[in-house]
Formats: C-alpha cells, sequence, structure tokens
C-alpha cells in the first residue's frame, strides 16, 4: 500500500514514481496489478468520461462516485481525488467538499491555483486531509489564461509559481502537481521544496510522473499534446495489453526513460 511516507522516501532516495488518472474499477484493479503507485481521480473526467469540452462541469457527487468505484477496487495506490470547479472557494464548502471525497475513499484532496490556497492547505492539514496543490496549467482556470497554454514562461511568471509552491507547501501541503511548465522551472520546484513533486508536461527532472489514463492508450482526443506516449502501441508492450501498457509506463517512468526530451518545453 502506498502512503504519502512511501512517496516521501521515493522522493529522499531518487525513485521516480507513477501516477495515473482512472475513473472506474476494471481499469483501477488493472493499475493494481501494475504497481502503479498513485491514482488521481482527476476532473478531467468532465471530458474523458462525461463529453464535456473542460473540467468546469464536473461536480462534487460526480467526483464521489468515481472516487469511491476506485477505492473499492485498488488497495495499492495512494489515491488523490480532485476538488471540481468553484468547489472550495469558501473554507466552509471546501472543507464539506473535502469530508465527501474523502469518506468516499480518497487520501488525499487536489486543489489548484496558488498561495491564495495557504489558509485552505492548513485547515484541511489541521483537520486530518492532507492536500495537493496543482500549479502551472491549471485547467479549472482555462477562461482566465484563455486556452491550454505552457505557463511559467520567462522570469516574472517563473519567480510567481516558484514563490507560490514554497508558500502552500509552508502552509502544509503534501504533494505538488505541475503541469505544462518549462522544465527547468520544474527541476527548481522539485529541488525547492521538501514534498514530492508530481510532474505533467514539466521534464524529468520531478519525482513522480502523471498522465490522463486515456491519453497514455493512445485514446487522446484531438491534437495529441508533446508529453504524452502511447504505451499501448510501443513496440515494447510485448503483450499489446492494457496491463502491458500500464506494467511499461510504471517501468519506463522507475528506470527514467520516460519522459525525455522530447517530451518536454523549454
Ligand atoms: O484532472 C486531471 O486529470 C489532472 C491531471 C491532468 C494532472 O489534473
Amino acid at each position: 500500500m502506498t502512503t504519502l511516507s512511501t512517496l516521501n522516501k521515493f522522493k529522499k532516495d531518487g525513485t521516480k514514481f507513477t501516477c495515473l488518472t482512472c475513473y472506474d474499477s476494471m481499469f483501477a484493479r488493472m493499475m493494481e496489478k501494475a504497481e502503479i503507485d498513485t491514482i488521481l481521480i482527476g476532473d478531467s473526467l468532465g471530458m474523458v468520461v462525461q463529453g464535456h469540452d473542460s473540467t468546469l462541469p464536473v461536480t462534487v457527487n460526480d467526483m464521489a462516485y468515481h472516487t469511491a468505484n476506485i477505492a473499492r477496487s485498488n488497495k495499492h495506490a495512494l489515491i488523490l481525488a480532485d476538488l471540481p470547479f468553484m468547489s472550495y472557494v469558501t473554507l466552509p464548502e471546501a472543507v464539506a467538499n473535502s469530508r465527501t471525497l474523502m469518506q468516499a475513499g480518497a487520501h488525499v484532496i487536489k486543489i489548484e491555483g496558488g498561495s491564495e490556497l495557504c489558509e485552505l492547505v492548513t485547515a484541511l492539514a489541521q483537520a486530518g486531509t492532507p492536500t495537493c496543490v496543482h500549479l502551472g496549467l491549471t485547467p479549472q482556470s482555462v477562461n482566465v489564461f484563455g486556452g491550454y497554454k505552457i505557463q511559467g514562461r520567462g522570469d516574472e511568471a517563473a519567480d510567481k509559481l516558484l514563490a507560490d509552491a514554497k508558500a502552500v507547501v509552508d502552509a502544509g501541503a503534501a504533494l505538488l502537481v505541475l503541469e505544462c511548465v518549462p522544465a527547468a522551472l520544474a527541476k527548481a520546484v522539485t529541488e525547492a521544496v521538501a514534498v514530492p513533486v508530481i510532474g505533467i508536461g514539466a521534464g524529468a527532472n520531478t519525482d513522480g510522473q502523471v498522465l490522463v489514463m486515456h491519453d497514455m492508450l493512445g485514446m487522446a482526443h484531438g491534437r495529441v499534446p508533446r508529453f504524452i506516449h502511447d504505451f499501448l502501441t510501443d513496440e515494447r508492450n510485448s503483450t499489446h495489453s492494457i496491463e502491458g501498457a500500464f506494467a511499461l509506463y510504471q517501468h519506463s517512468v522507475r528506470e527514467g526513460s520516460f519522459p525525455n526530451e522530447q517530451h518536454q518545453f523549454s
């Protein structure tokens, strides 16, 4: 069973770890067999499961339903669940919605933003709920960004992201996710904080890697971002199976062959 202590030890030892998004029981069982270290019930389910154009329509009830499916079916991974759009604007709302997801089986609650989350991060930690703060390209803010764009480019943006990361860790965040930021910035953040950092489109130097499951099985919808690799049709997946793709991802991240320079931004 993977815990936060396991991930902290991985960081200390330099052992790279895996995370995949997952939304249902069958895939959760396959991920258990492949010993995927952590599972994220991402609000990306709004796109890949529900057919929306963004994560914004996803509700707390949707997240609780999918979190419970995973928690019943995978006893190996640490389970992270997203608090969806506008479900953590006020502290009482955030606390109540975190309780719903933790009672559905999450071990860690993921929230998107920067230093403005510090009060919430501390309150949840004091209430027994670890948080993972998602920085960089935070999909719930797509309308603020004006699209899904690389974040943290340029000195000012990079300094702000680094300061945000340090602030939320000082406030008690247990994990960070960095999405679509230059690899050098992701490396600087990973080295600057004591907690494990999980990257997606953030280069090879974060402590862990996460991908949306459908993307790494070659089912990306529309334009395929450069940080995605199709592990299903990879020739090293000799069984050509989904279980084989999960096992190859686990192996590739652990040994450091994924991601490589082709998958990162500068
Ligand atoms: O919702 C999600 O799938 C995510 C990942 C892209 C990190 O937040």
